[in-house]
């Protein structure tokens, strides 16, 4: 089977172990913005849009973790995310959920699965409610 480079995140290599990486995939009005991280020796992908007000959750291409690399970290106002899940265990969207994006491994590449519709998933996170009281 062939490699989709149209759907090629990174290479496995290229995650920082205790950053991740960010990823845009898809053009036009609504490419897909994404990150991955690793989680033991499995790669979780997520929307980069915190479910509390919409924000990018890095201000650096490889930063999405915490200090200590346990958990995704959203800059803009601190809320933490279980790697394994999206779930928000603290802060302004505590309970909400990171949009997740399902991925495969190849040969060494991250892909996004033949499953995910990047234009679809793209413009449903974009749409996809804020925690209350957002701004
Ligand atoms: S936008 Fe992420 S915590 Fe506020």
């Amino acid at each position: 089977m062939d490699l989709d480079l149209e759907r090629v995140v990174c290479r496995l290599t290229e995650i920082e172990p205790q950053g991740g990486r960010a990823f845009t995939i898809g053009g036009g009005d609504w490419p897909l913005k994404g990150f991955v991280v690793r989680v033991g020796g499995e790669v979780r992908g997520y929307v980069n849009r915190c479910p509390h007000a919409g924000h990018p959750l890095n201000l650096l291409p490889q930063r999405f973790l915490t200090p200590d690399g346990a958990l995704i970290l959203c800059s803009s106002h601190g809320a933490v995310f279980e790697k394994s899940s999206g779930y928000c265990v603290a802060g302004p969207c505590a309970g909400r959920s990171l949009t997740p994006v399902a991925l495969e491994v190849r040969w060494g590449f991250v892909l996004l699965a033949d499953s995910v519709d990047v234009q679809a998933l793209a413009q449903a996170a974009e749409a996809a409610p804020l925690a209350e009281g957002a701004s």
